[in-house]
Formats: C-alpha cells, structure tokens, sequence
C-alpha cells in the first residue's frame, strides 16, 4: 500500500527548510507542503501557550489539505507542543530532538564535553530537561540558547559573514572551544551555519544535528503505515509562508536552493 498524499513541514519561519531539503534528498517522491511562521518568528522567545496555539493553527490548516504526515521542522514548536498535537490529530506527527545522544556516543564511552545551541524555550522546556537527566552524570554539557542566529536567518543577513560571526563570537567565546568535543545544533535554522561554525570551532570538534535523523524516522513511519509514495511518484517542494512579501518568498526559495 501507498500513498501519495503529501506531508507537511512547518517551522517557526525558514529554518526547517533544512529539514525539507532532507526529506527531499532522502525520499525524492514524496510530496512536501512548507509552511514557514515568518510572520510570527522567532517561537523562541515566546510563551509555550503562544507557541502551541501558532502550530495547532498550522496542522488543522495542512489536515484540511489531506497531509498523510506532519513533520514538525522546528525544535522549540517540538518542545512545547508535539504531545498535544499527537493527542489532537489523528494522523502522524513526527518531531525534532537535540541530537545529545549522537554526540555522546561519539565518545564510545569516554566523558564528552558538548554545547548545545538551541532556543531559549527549547532549553526551557520539560523535553530537553529530559533528554539533559539522561545524559548529564556521564558527560559534561553545556546549554547555550542563541535566538539571535534565528533573526539573522528571518532577516536574510546569512550570507553576511561579519554579522555572523561577531553573533557567534558573541555566544561561544565564553568556551574555551579547543576543549569541546561537539556542537549540538538544536534549531533547524542553525542548520544553515554550519560551515560559520566550521571556522569557529577546532577540526577535532563535531558539529551535529537532528535533521537526518528525524528524516530517517519520517521514513520508518510512513513504511510502517503503508504509506511511502510509489517509486514513480513525482516528488517535490511547495513553499508556503504566512509572511507573504516577496522577499521572505525570495529568501525561502534561496535557501531550499542553497
Ligand atoms: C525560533 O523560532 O525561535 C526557532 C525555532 C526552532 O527552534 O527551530
């Protein structure tokens, strides 16, 4: 059995973007419907109550288009309203996490040392205090929240590399880097930063994110329902946003194309 309803991927704005490329690189036939937050970014700073009714507006809207799946492409909407949606909707709702673990088990045993930038709500939330019990007594990790990287992605100033890396130097010269093992990227927008981080960080320092992850288990998912598209599906990626200006349209289509 198939399907070839599409899935839906919705961010506080632009950054889950990044996980739509992945989706599209991984599963080629299948159908994505985008829809960025822009005009209410970033979801970081805001309150969980916000946060959930913002994306509880946003999967009625992508279940009235008939999505088979919902890919929450944004890390603080996860946190704060992944369980309610579930209990909501009837259809699966697959979430971002942290990838804590991946980089913990880079060490094969040994204490690692791990920053992981993420929003301040997302560090907030009850999730990542969760995910922080599990890891905390072996390894050692550090929780920077940096909305800033969000704004300078909403802003379209990502290619300004001056502006980023002053913003970076900003959150992470308080480290002494050469001693960090890895960065953990926990917001689909700092995706787009990661040769920036490249250049701040040690070469014997990991940068990594959920993104592939949370790819690989929308596919366990969908194979599991029955619902893959067929192989002879055309696949493909329609970009919404409730920011309607031609520049955040402008700005989106560059980084799908990036
Ligand atoms: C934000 O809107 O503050 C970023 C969303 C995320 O955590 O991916």
């Amino acid at each position: 059995m198939t399907s070839t309803a599409p899935i839906g991927v919705f961010d506080s704005g632009l950054g889950g973007i990044s996980v739509a490329r992945e989706i599209r690189r991984d599963m080629p036939n299948e159908r994505v419907l985008y829809f960025g937050d822009s005009a209410n970014a970033p979801y970081g700073t805001k309150s969980p109550e916000q946060v959930r009714k913002l994306s509880d507006a946003i999967v009625k809207r992508f279940v009235e288009q008939g999505v088979k799946a919902v890919v929450i492409a944004c890390n603080t909407a996860t946190s704060a309203a992944a369980n309610e949606l579930r209990d909501k909707y009837d259809i699966p709702i697959i979430g971002m996490e942290p990838a804590l673990k991946v980089a913990c088990d880079r060490g094969h045993g040994n204490r690692q040392r791990v920053i992981v930038a993420a929003t301040p709500l997302t560090l907030r939330e009850r999730k990542f205090a969760v995910l922080m019990d599990r890891f905390k007594t072996d390894h050692t990790i550090f929780p920077e929240p940096c909305p800033g990287l969000v704004e300078i992605v909403e802003h379209g100033q990502l290619d300004d590399h001056d502006v980023v890396m002053h913003t970076l130097h900003q959150y992470f010269d308080q480290y002494d880097l050469s001693t960090i093992d890895s960065v953990v990227l926990g917001c689909t927008h700092f995706v787009f930063y990661r040769d920036y981080f490249r250049e701040l960080l040690p070469d014997t320092a990991a940068i990594i994110d959920g993104n592939e992850g949370t790819v690989r288990h929308l596919g366990v998912v969908l194979e599991s329902l029955g619902k893959l598209s067929p192989e002879d599906a055309d696949g493909g990626i329609e970009l919404a946003n409730s920011d309607t200006s031609t520049q955040i349209a402008q700005l989106a289509q560059s980084l799908l194309d990036r």
